[in-house]
């Protein structure tokens, strides 16, 4: 199997539905409302996925919770091939923003990670999230939470949620926060706004990749800035599609923007979500677009070129995917 860099992995949308189920049933919560006859999560569209992954994550309620969502997520994206990734963590949810609440899940989850690492060979590092439609307020706990804990493992900041809630410069002082205390910046743009998202986030956050970015396909000029500036693109073509942004496989531009010059990566987001996985985003991309292992060789290239992990993880890394070829 072709080993993997996955950039763009929400922790709690990978979780497996079973899992969510086992731990709702423990803790005496009905959540039946959230999943499908067939044991599948059970929603309509962007908007009510983000409320049933909401409602999903609320039965996670200690730091053992998320220590066995960390296990198990790893072992899945480990058993797709994955040999390094990076999940988006967001305070939000572990603890509500309080510090030392949240120094408490972290401990929790970079343990698990340490034991995935020791036994599959695969390697996290956290990227902290706010959530958008929180609002920018509740942004600044959580900035504070990751300046707070920086360091080998803790290494990114981003912003997920809804994307058509306020704008990219309402985060401002939480991306700055971010920037000074030495995280790494992404943001999700170009996913349901348009080109002008995508344009406002790279100017205003100053951010270095962009989390899916694809709406950019529809400015050509942005599309040759975003090559210049070699900023990456955390494309999730599954993601897109199942979601409706894009058609069909065949209609996701990221083999235009890979054409353009556009660093161009893989990721799965929410699996299952979307009903996908690495292996299954792969095998996606060859019959798609007929990407060979030279393509997929040059898409693991950029994902490391650009992953949130200082340069003793990169090189250990760069030698799993030698060994590999
Ligand atoms: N949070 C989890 N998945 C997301 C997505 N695809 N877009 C925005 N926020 C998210
Ligand atoms: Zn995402």
């Amino acid at each position: 199997m072709i080993p993997k860099i996955e950039l763009h992995l929400h922790l709690e949308g990978a979780a497996p539905p079973s899992f969510i189920r086992g731990m709702a049933k423990e803790k005496s919560v009905d959540l039946s409302r959230i999943f499908t006859k067939g044991g599948g999560y059970a929603y309509r569209d962007f908007n009510h996925f983000l409320s049933v992954y909401e409602a999903a994550t609320s039965v996670l309620t200690s730091p053992e919770d998320y220590a066995r969502l960390t296990t198990a997520v790893l072992e899945e994206s480990a058993a797709n091939g994955v040999v390094y990734t990076e999940s988006f963590i967001s305070p939000d949810f572990c603890g509500g923003g309080d510090l030392t609440a949240w120094r408490e899940y972290l401990h929790a989850i970079q343990e698990a990670a340490e034991r995935a690492e020791a036994t599959h060979g695969i390697t996290l590092r956290a990227c902290i999230t706010p959530i958008r439609h929180f609002g920018p307020e509740r942004a600044k706990p959580i900035a504070r939470c990751a300046a707070e804990t920086v360091g080998e493992f803790v290494t990114g900041f981003g912003i997920g949620g809804d994307e058509m809630a306020g704008k990219p410069r309402d985060f401002l002082w939480s991306f700055d926060m971010a920037r000074e205390a030495g995280l790494r910046l992404t943001a999700h743009a170009g996913e349901w706004g348009g080109a002008a998202s995508v344009r406002d986030t790279i100017r205003d956050l100053d951010v270095e990749r962009v989390g899916h970015g694809v709406q950019a396909i529809e400015d050509p000029e942005l599309v040759d800035e975003i090559a210049e500036a070699g900023i990456t693109l955390e494309c999730c073509p599954g993601s897109n599609v199942f979601l409706g942004v894009f058609p069909t496989w065949a209609s996701h531009p990221i083999e235009k923007l890979r054409e353009r010059g556009v660093k161009v990566t893989v990721s799965t987001d929410d699996p299952p979500f979307f009903h996908t996985t690495m292996a299954r985003e792969y095998e996606m991309l060859a019959e798609t677009f007929d990407w060979d292992e030279a393509v997929f060789a040059e898409i693991n290239q950029n994902a490391l070129d650009a992953a949130f992990c200082d340069a003793a993880t990169r090189e250990k890394i760069a030698k799993r995917l030698e060994q590999a070829s």
